[in-house]
């Protein structure tokens, strides 16, 4: 056997000596190793016919030999890869066209979000944060929404074991703000909220908010409203009008929703403001003496405004699309339109 063996190996070194471009080698490799037919193969077989006193030693020789064939056919094929080794197989096809490479981008979402914070950044806000498994006590009570409330029906959510819930808005952030921290404050916190809302054209079961929240001694509703004009100038056009109307939210008192003139039809009326003329953005007011006291803030000596909005809705309007299903579908025909 190892006669045999060492014959074979002479073949084979003189076969691979001879083998001059990438075919030969591989039909060297398949004469060699092939697992039918190849000649090692057989050899291994053959093994099995050695005296058991001898399998031993035989074993060793035919595994070196097959380990040599092995090696010594991949050296070949890594040498006719280098430059110049062979010139029947170019180490370079360099007439091959590229592979082209997308350019990535931040989701429209982010980069709407990214806006938004600069421009609170700029007017002085300071960024707020809070988590979005939140307590009863912070999403409902602590903002004046006791249990049984009426006004927990229109936020309805995904209840999580051990009392906690997913946040329905940011609006939590308000009162997390105001036990850590004494007026003066202004401060904006932005981020995920979850409802158990309809996927539709215009609402999503989970969304992103913006809550905003000034506190200090003399607030007043004329800084609401100048605040709130100045934030959408800025974001969305310089001439756009904001309208306030009377609306309901237990932690805030007067309440109101506000609107913006619609900025794809200068008010003469289309699809997208159902011919009013004005688009919602969100709920505002100031803040209630009811949530002062429970954050231990005296509402005799200080007065505040607070407002939410949706960043889906801002994005809406400012890239002009017509269905918030877009934004989490994650096709990239969309995605590619908002190269940032
Ligand atoms: C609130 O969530 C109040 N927390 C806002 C607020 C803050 C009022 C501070 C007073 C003071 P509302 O439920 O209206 O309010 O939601 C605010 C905004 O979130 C809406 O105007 C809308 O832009 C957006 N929004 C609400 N539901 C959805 C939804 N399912 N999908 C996408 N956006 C939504």
């Amino acid at each position: 056997m190892q006669e045999r063996v060492r014959d074979l190996r002479r073949d084979f070194d003189a076969a691979l000596a001879a083998a001059r471009d990438a075919s030969s080698l591989a039909a060297l490799r398949t004469r060699w190793l092939g697992r039918k037919d190849g000649l090692l193969t057989a050899l291994l077989r053959d093994l099995r016919d050695v005296a058991p006193a001898e399998r031993a030693v035989a074993g060793r020789v035919v595994n070196e030999l097959k380990q040599h064939v092995e090696g010594s056919l991949e050296a070949a094929a890594g040498a006719l890869l280098r430059p110049g080794a062979a010139p029947s197989l170019p180490a370079l096809e360099a007439s091959l066209p590229g592979r082209r490479r997308q350019p990535g981008a931040p989701h429209p979402l982010a980069q709407v979000r990214a806006r938004i914070e600069e421009t609170f950044l700029e007017m002085g806000f300071a960024l707020g944060e809070g988590p979005e498994i939140e307590t009863d006590h912070y999403n409902f009570t602590a903002l004046n929404i006791p249990p049984h409330h009426p006004a927990r029906d229109a936020q309805d959510t995904f209840y999580v074991e051990g009392g906690l819930l997913l946040r329905t808005h940011t609006s939590p952030v308000q009162i997390r703000t105001m036990e850590r921290q004494k007026p003066p404050i202004k401060m904006v916190a932005i981020g995920k909220v979850f409802r158990r809302d309809p996927f539709d054209a215009t609402h999503a079961p989970m969304f992103h908010q913006v809550e905003g929240l000034v506190v200090d001694e003399g607030i007043a509703f004329s800084h609401l409203k100048g605040t709130l004009e100045r934030f959408c100038r800025k974001v969305l056009r310089e001439d756009v009008r904001l309208r306030l109307r009377p609306s309901y939210f237990p932690f805030v008192e007067p309440g109101a929703e506000y609107d913006v003139s619609c900025v794809f039809c200068d008010q003469g009326g289309c699809g997208r403001c159902k011919g009013s003329g004005w688009i919602e953005l969100g709920g505002t007011g100031m803040v209630h003496p009811a949530v002062f006291e429970g954050v231990g803030i005296d509402p005799e000596r200080y007065t505040g405004f607070a407002f939410g909005l949706g960043i889906e809705r801002i994005a809406m309007l400012t890239l002009g699309i017509d269905d918030i299903r877009l934004f989490f579908e994650n096709d990239h025909r969309f995605l590619g339109q908002f190269p940032g």
